[in-house]
């Protein structure tokens, strides 16, 4: 079976996040927008991250190589959002993201956090199916009448 670890990103990390930032594959089941961004919009995105010091960032590891992130976001209310990203596709429907998730709880869990939510997609079926294997349970569609790239998510959450 497939080693799955989560460890803190690094400097070294840009390079992966770069290609899958800029992968139209990936960017159309998340946020939607395709326009490519440059390489001073890379530096200035994966900067915010490696400095922020509320939120946790994982790069994703499957046996030895690095294959995607999963961010836990403090928000409001004794709430964390989670998002994952498998940048690397060959390991989709592995597994490998429900595995991650799992992981991802159990760290929450220790460190005291309780309220996991996530927004996806609604026709994002893999990812739904991959978050309720998780025991997130679907609660709401949200609107963003202003997104044009994301007018509508689903919410779900799971209660640690
Ligand atoms: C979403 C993601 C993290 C899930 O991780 P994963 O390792 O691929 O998912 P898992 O293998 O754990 O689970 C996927 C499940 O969805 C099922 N599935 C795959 N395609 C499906 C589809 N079109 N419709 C319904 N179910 C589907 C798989 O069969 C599997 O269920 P099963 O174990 O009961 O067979 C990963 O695919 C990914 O990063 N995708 C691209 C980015 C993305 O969509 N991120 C989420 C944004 S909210």
């Amino acid at each position: 079976m497939i080693k799955i670890n989560l460890r803190k990103i690094k400097l070294s990390d840009k390079n992966y996040f770069a290609k899958w930032w800029r992968d139209k594959e990936l960017l159309k089941l998340t946020s939607g927008i395709l326009k490519v961004i440059s390489d001073q919009e890379v530096d200035k995105y994966f900067q915010v991250i490696l400095e922020n010091k509320n939120d946790y960032n994982f790069r994703m590891i499957a046996d030895r190589e690095v294959i995607g992130h999963i961010s836990l976001v403090k928000r409001r209310n004794n709430w964390h959002e989670t998002q994952i990203v498998i940048g690397e596709k060959k390991y989709w429907d592995k597994g490998i993201g429900s595995r991650a998730i799992n992981i991802l709880v159990r760290k929450a869990k220790k460190i005291g956090i309780s309220n996991i939510y996530l927004e996806v997609r609604p026709t994002n079926l893999r990812a739904i199916r991959a978050y309720e294997q998780c025991r997130f349970q679907k609660v709401k569609i949200v609107k963003y009448p202003k997104n044009k790239y994301l007018p509508e998510t689903l919410r779900m959450e799971l209660k640690i």
